[in-house]
């Protein structure tokens, strides 16, 4: 273990023991260098690797404080918990239900799964689009078939050359956004009646995908501060037949963590001893607050068994329906999936995309988008800090744009669902990321628009439901 990933683990040691109490100030860097006889740079990077893991927060001139996410319980591992048997999931109904209510322009939007609108460059942006289909050729709606839009998918492989991973144009495939993208995979590698390992909580549209496509799903725990549990993992490989994994492993929905780097890298080790393939959903790693982008699990791949996905939906436009994989040795069946099911992403909307990412100036808008999203972060954090009751827990993620709070336990988040829409306010409840409809104390909230009166008011009005007897689940 290198130094200052020792100095974090004792940090995170006394801080979980409760030594270091919720809310207190860490030492001065003066003071630990002097404490612990080491150097400047072993404290900062130890200090970052604890603001990466949740547990201390930096506040502008006053030093680095233990974020109330440092008391977020742990979820149950597989220790504790029996193994559980492979679930036929049926969730849609719940989702559709709660999705359906939250569609109105009006509605405050916590419980949605985009930033807002207002944060993308959609004049620049237009600008692409008219270039970009005046350059088309009348033969581009053939030539632009999957595999999808040559130039666009050269500027996709430029990215990834960006994060130090290579990727070849010819294994990337063009969808109809990451939906399309992950639902293709789950397609390629599995069929009706598999096992497919999900994660725990984890993103409903892969539940979704599992009950459409008549599959069991096995839920892996998540814990908000560590992520995957590759324990359970490996147990339930042991156990079940499991065909596939569809994890995230970067700025995770709805709990906002990211694996570590070797963490990612066992996961894709263990995953090939077995050769099962992983679908790897990583829409939110261009969303990260640190300087470098993470790495995706794709990275560690020799064998091609990861099928990374994503998209410009949450990063520049989500209306444009433009994502991608790149699907590795399953490339050319992911590709005739694509055309058996629906032929080909828009050609102008690709067109646009591709003159964007070469002329537009994405990692300017980028920076940009991360700084406002660091903003609204500190604002939701100060207004849940204001106004909710201190035993609500969370963690605080280093990218993308969800809170996953832990709500007292007699809190039924479906309740308060329900009464908070009767107010005008949508949250994501716990239940929706579980086959188990499991996480009733838990809800998502959304911090990916400008900070407002309205979203203030908001959680203020969550404050006030909370206090109502009809959210308490009879326990
Ligand atoms: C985790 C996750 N994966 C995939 C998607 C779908 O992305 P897209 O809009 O590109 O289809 C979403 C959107 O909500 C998401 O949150």
């Amino acid at each position: 273990m290198k130094r200052y990933e020792a100095l974090a683990n004792s940090i995170a040691d006394g801080i979980r023991s409760g030594q270091i109490p919720i809310g207190s100030r860490l030492p001065s860097l003066r003071q630990i260098i002097a404490q612990r006889g080491v150097s400047q740079s072993t404290v900062f990077r130890a200090y970052y690797l604890l603001e990466e893991w949740g547990l201390i927060r930096a506040e502008e001139r006053a030093g680095y404080f233990v974020t109330p996410g440092a008391a977020v319980k742990q979820v149950p591992s597989h220790h504790d918990m029996p193994l559980a048997d492979s679930t036929k999931v049926d969730i849609s109904d719940l989702v559709f239900s709660v999705l359906d209510a939250a569609k109105h322009p009006n509605v405050v939007p916590l419980g949605s799964a985009f930033p807002s609108p207002l944060l993308f460059p959609s004049a620049r942006l237009l600008k692409s689009l008219t270039r970009g289909t005046r350059a088309l050729s009348p033969w581009s709606t053939v030539v632009d078939l999957p595999p999808g839009n040559d130039h666009l998918r050269r500027q996709i492989a430029l990215r990834y050359v960006a994060t130090g991973v290579s990727i070849p144009p010819e294994e990337i495939v063009v969808t109809n956004g990451a939906l399309e993208a992950l639902n293709l995979c789950l397609m390629a590698v599995t069929r009706p009646g598999d096992v497919v390992a999900v994660e725990s909580p984890g993103f409903y549209a892969a539940l979704q995908a599992i009950e459409r496509l008549d599959l069991r799903a096995v839920e892996i725990p998540v814990h908000p501060v560590t992520g995957l549990d590759l324990d359970a993992l490996a147990a339930a490989l042991d156990k079940h037949p499991i065909r596939a994994c569809w994890f995230m492993t970067n700025f995770q929905n709805p709990t906002g963590v990211t694996l570590s780097d070797e963490k990612k890298k066992s996961l894709v080790d263990m995953l090939a001893a077995r050769d099962v393939p992983l679908i790897e959903d990583d829409v939110y790693q261009e969303l990260h607050f640190s300087r470098d982008r993470p790495l995706p699990a794709k990275a560690f791949d020799g064998n091609g068994l990861v099928m990374h996905c994503s998209s410009f939906s949450k990063t520049l436009a989500p209306g444009y329906r433009i994502g991608w994989t790149s699907a590795g040795r399953f490339a050319d069946r992911v590709q005739r999936l694509k055309l058996m099911t629906t032929l080909s992403a828009s050609t102008p909307a690709q067109a646009g995309i591709a003159d964007y990412l070469e002329h537009g100036g994405f990692d300017r808008h980028l920076r940009k988008l991360h700084a406002a999203m660091q903003t609204q972060r500190a604002a939701m954090e100060a207004a849940l800090r204001r106004y909710l009751p201190r035993e609500v827990r969370w963690v605080t993620p280093s990218g993308g744009y969800f809170l996953w709070l832990q709500l007292p336990d007699a809190v039924d988040a479906m309740a308060l669902h329900r009464l908070a829409i009767g107010r005008g306010i949508s949250i994501a409840p716990g239940p929706i990321f579980s086959a188990k409809h499991a996480f009733q104390n838990c809800v998502r909230i959304n911090f990916g628009h400008p900070w407002s009166v309205k979203i203030d008011g908001a959680i203020r009005a969550l404050a006030e439901i909370l206090e109502d007897p009809a959210v308490h689940a009879s326990i």
